[in-house]
């Protein structure tokens, strides 16, 4: 199959990776991909919103497959954009995508289905009165999420009743723009969170793929500012098979039917963010794709071809195609630049190993500047994956391959998976 893969993260890289290693990949593309990428197939400079200029690479190049990494183009529509056409594109239509656009559309699509997750009610500028009124009914902290795509900023949680009220008024009057018109108040879980990854054809078939942990806060101890991911482990001790039965049972198999039942055609990744409230599963969120960088552990332990997978689904036939988890544990350890997730310089030297012999390197902001020396372009620079026969080993290893790369400023989160060894 000739295959192209929009985005250009660590996320697309692992993908990249996996599917440049089947045997049923003829041709790859990533559009517009990364200095790491292009050793994975060939980069296209081409954004992956722009529908339009896809379409006519598509047919000048004869693509059988696209595969969506981010959300931005499936909120936007692209599996729609593409319905008539004979491409395959392997994601929600935009209607089922709106389970990751809309925080309002997903809490009641959960609601409606009886899906686990927080009580909540949705407040409008009108209503923002009654939004306060809801808030006094809680127990603190507040959790209040604006219901569009708010670049993962678009979620609070406040410590007291009077400054939730205030951030709820702040984003009803426009904190995050259009995103935050409708605001979405809901009740804090305490629990432990992990991420599980679903493909489905839209027929009633799925797969559950690894489960994974990510862990956001730029600091160690899980300590500061949010960030879009600073490593990643898989398994996930917790989510043990009694806890993934739950998860199965409660969770995937309601969404699966519901959005039959509802009409709403989705062929792709549902990425369900999880929490584990004492053993109980509930659901934070959906997302409408894979996790970034929960791929760079979920993609190595997936030891079925991908390819197989991503076309079954496209087409809406998984049939029996099977999705084999590796019995190794894996672990991603994120290098960001300084200053990441404020702000911090690009285009600094990435010197050392990056091909070591016990990892693998995953590219997330990087390019090749005119010199053609490879740079650091992005807050999260490289995804450092390795195996291990547990989540100890596998940490190690990574943290070793981390320490032989440099750049000025490199920064990594030397915690990852601590609560597991
Ligand atoms: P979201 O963008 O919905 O994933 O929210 C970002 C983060 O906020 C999540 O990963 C959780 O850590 C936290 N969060 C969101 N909703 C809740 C909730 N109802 N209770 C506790 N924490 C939450
Ligand atoms: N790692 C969380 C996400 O991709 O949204």
């Amino acid at each position: 199959m000739k295959i192209l893969l929009l985005g250009s993260g660590g996320r697309e890289s692992a993908l990249a990776h996996k599917i440049s290693s089947s045997a049923r990949c003829e041709r790859l593309w990533i559009a517009p991909g990364n200095a790491g990428t292009a050793a994975y197939g060939d980069n296209v400079a081409m954004s992956p919103l722009d529908f339009d200029a896809i379409k006519a690479f598509v047919e000048s190049h004869g693509v059988d497959m696209i595969v969506v990494g981010n959300e931005d183009p499936l909120v936007a529509g692209i599996y729609d954009y593409f319905e008539e056409h004979p491409v395959l594109v392997v994601g929600p239509s935009r209607a089922a995508a709106a389970l990751e656009g809309s925080k309002d559309f997903a809490k009641a699509f959960m609601s409606r289905h009886g899906i686990p997750t927080a009580a909540y009610r949705t407040f409008t500028a009108d209503t923002l009165e009654e939004g306060c009124h809801y808030l006094a009914t809680l127990n603190p902290p507040y959790v209040l999420k604006a219901d569009g795509l708010a670049a993962g900023k678009g979620v609070l949680i406040e410590p007291t009743l009077e400054q939730a009220c205030r951030s709820l008024s702040d984003m009803l009057g426009g904190q995050f723009g259009k995103a935050s018109e409708s605001v979405v108040v809901e009740e804090f879980l305490s629990g432990i969170e992990c991420s599980v990854f679903v493909l489905t054809d839209g027929a009633g078939s799925y797969r559950i793929l690894p489960v994974a942990k990510d862990y956001k806060r730029v600091g160690e101890g899980d300590t500061g500012l949010n960030t879009g991911g600073m490593g990643a482990v898989s398994p996930v001790p917790f989510a043990d098979d009694a806890f993934m039965a739950k998860v199965e049972e409660r969770i995937v198999r309601p969404t699966i039917k519901g959005l039959l039942d509802e009409g709403l055609t989705y062929r792709g990744f549902i990425f369900l963010g999880l929490i584990s409230c004492e053993g109980e599963p509930k659901v934070i969120e959906y997302n409408v794709r894979m996790g970034d960088p929960e791929t760079e552990v979920v993609m190595p332990r997936l030891r079925s071809d991908l390819v197989d997978l991503l076309a079954g689904a496209a087409r809406g036939s998984l049939g029996d195609i099977p999705a084999e988890h590796d019995p190794r544990a894996a672990a991603t350890v994120i290098a960001v630049s300084g200053g990441y997730p404020g702000s911090y310089p690009k285009g600094l030297e990435i010197t050392g190993e990056l091909h070591p012999a016990a990892s693998t390197v995953y590219h997330a902001g990087t390019a090749t500047d005119a010199d053609g020396r490879l740079v650091t372009a992005g807050g999260r620079v490289l995804a450092v994956t390795s195996y291990g026969d547990t989540l100890a080993e596998a940490l190690a290893a990574s943290y070793a391959s981390l320490d032989d790369i440099h750049f000025d400023g490199k920064y990594a989160r030397r915690d990852i998976g601590h609560e597991f060894i």
